[in-house]
């Protein structure tokens, strides 16, 4: 196995095993991430569900605002992984395609898993035209 598809294997794993600590009473679908950062650090995450349908946080997500209580900051992911059971490897939902365009740098190969397939893109791709925003130019002055 060559060393990019070694990597991805691993980090599939790592997504994998925080897929398992999904909390998913609702929907049963159990969904992990993995995010290696520039530094060598793999950072995961997991869905977490609530009572209140809405307030769910996507594996995803939580694997980036986990990042970012751990230090880190906009260019220190090198690459998504996402994993999820079954045949089919899903494409992340609009939500984490706003908040992967805060933190991803053009390219940054966001990869999606299952047990049977495997799907790429970078996050210029999955949302084109991403909302952006420049406070300074907003605001009023006091
Ligand atoms: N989910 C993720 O964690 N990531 C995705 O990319 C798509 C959906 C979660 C949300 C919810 O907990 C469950 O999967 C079913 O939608």
């Amino acid at each position: 196995m060559n060393n990019e598809l070694h990597q991805l294997e691993f980090l599939r794993q790592h997504a994998k095993q925080a897929s398992e600590k999904a909390y998913v009473p609702y929907s049963q679908f159990p969904v992990g991430a993995a995010l290696l950062m520039k530094s060598g650090e793999v950072i995961s995450g997991c869905n977490v569900e609530n009572v209140s349908y809405g307030l769910s946080n996507c594996a995803e997500r939580t694997a980036v605002f986990s990042a970012v209580a751990q230090g880190y900051d906009a260019s220190d992911i090198a690459a998504v992984v996402v994993y999820t059971p079954g045949d089919k490897a899903y494409a992340p939902c609009g939500a984490c395609r706003q908040v992967l365009a805060e933190f991803l740098a053009t390219g940054t190969p966001i990869v999606s898993t299952s047990e049977r397939q495997m799907r790429q893109w970078a996050i210029e791709d999955l949302l084109p035209d991403a909302f952006e925003f420049d406070v300074n130019a907003y605001r009023k002055p006091l």
